[in-house]
């Protein structure tokens, strides 16, 4: 059975202190999540202090992003072992806002991921395609390269060390999500790409979580889907009762079965 996994995106939002005061007010509703994994990625300023704040209870830290090697000559970079030290046990890699304002290639986030691993830190690779693309029907075609480009050197057992999540590009911060049928659609392609990649059971156990405008709304009929297994949640992951309302959507959907 797959854990529901909510997963607050902040992007380059929340001073430390904001960070720190929204992180002592979800820490105090953990009891409420039970059955829910849920997880936060704050800016990397902003880590270690909420860390502090998180340390010994249930919420996963996370990072946006993570460098493909361990040490050296990287102006700007942060290592998987900088991050695993100030207490993140995940990290994004692929994010679309990277791949499009930083031009990351699958190459470079296979890298990326690959370091993670490495490094026992779960990454969380996002994949999704542009608005041209979908209505130029390539949706699976996109998705299935940048799959294959981004799991390069992976096998089943790495699948189970990580998370994947597709965020249509169009969706993402325009509030218009995609609806719970074509989510539904791409995330069964994800599974039967993974299936033919992997294995049938390494793809049955992988978490394939949507993004994309997903709020307190729209979170129970997305969640409610079968290959739906969470939520990387982005502008209302910014707010405590927005993103404790998906929290609780997911809870629901979990009790329920
Ligand atoms: P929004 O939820 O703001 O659309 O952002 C989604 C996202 O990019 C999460 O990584």
């Amino acid at each position: 059975m797959r854990k529901k996994f909510i997963c607050g995106n902040w992007k380059m939002n929340k001073t430390t202190q904001e960070a720190c005061q929204f992180a002592s007010e979800i820490r105090g509703m953990e009891k409420k999540f039970e059955g829910v994994e849920v997880g936060i990625c704050p800016p990397y300023t902003a880590l270690q202090a909420v860390h502090g704040v998180l340390d010994g209870g249930s919420i996963l830290l996370g990072a946006q992003d993570v460098a493909w090697a361990q040490d050296g000559a990287y102006t700007g970079e942060v290592s998987p072992l900088m991050l695993k030290e100030v207490g993140c046990t995940f990290a994004l890699v692929g994010h679309s806002e990277r791949r499009t304002l930083l031009d990351e290639s699958d190459e470079l986030i296979n890298r990326k991921l690959l370091s993670a691993l490495q490094f026992n830190m779960t990454p969380l690779l996002c994949v999704g395609e542009s608005l041209d693309e979908r209505e130029r029907g390539m949706t699976e075609r996109v998705v299935e390269t940048q799959l294959r480009g981004c799991l390069a050197g992976t096998d089943a057992k790495a699948l189970s060390r990580m998370v994947i999540a597709y965020e249509p590009v169009w969706a993402i911060g325009t509030g218009r999500n995609a609806t719970p049928h074509e989510a539904q659609e791409v995330h069964a392609f994800v599974r039967r790409f993974l299936a033919g990649r992997f294995e049938a059971e390494a793809s049955q156990d992988a978490q394939i979580l949507y993004g994309g405008s997903v709020t307190p709304k729209n979170a129970a009929a997305l969640l409610a889907q079968p290959d739906i297994d969470g939520a990387l949640v982005g502008g209302a992951s910014l707010d405590v009762r927005s993103f404790t309302d998906i929290i609780q959507a997911a809870r629901e959907i979990a009790q329920a079965v």
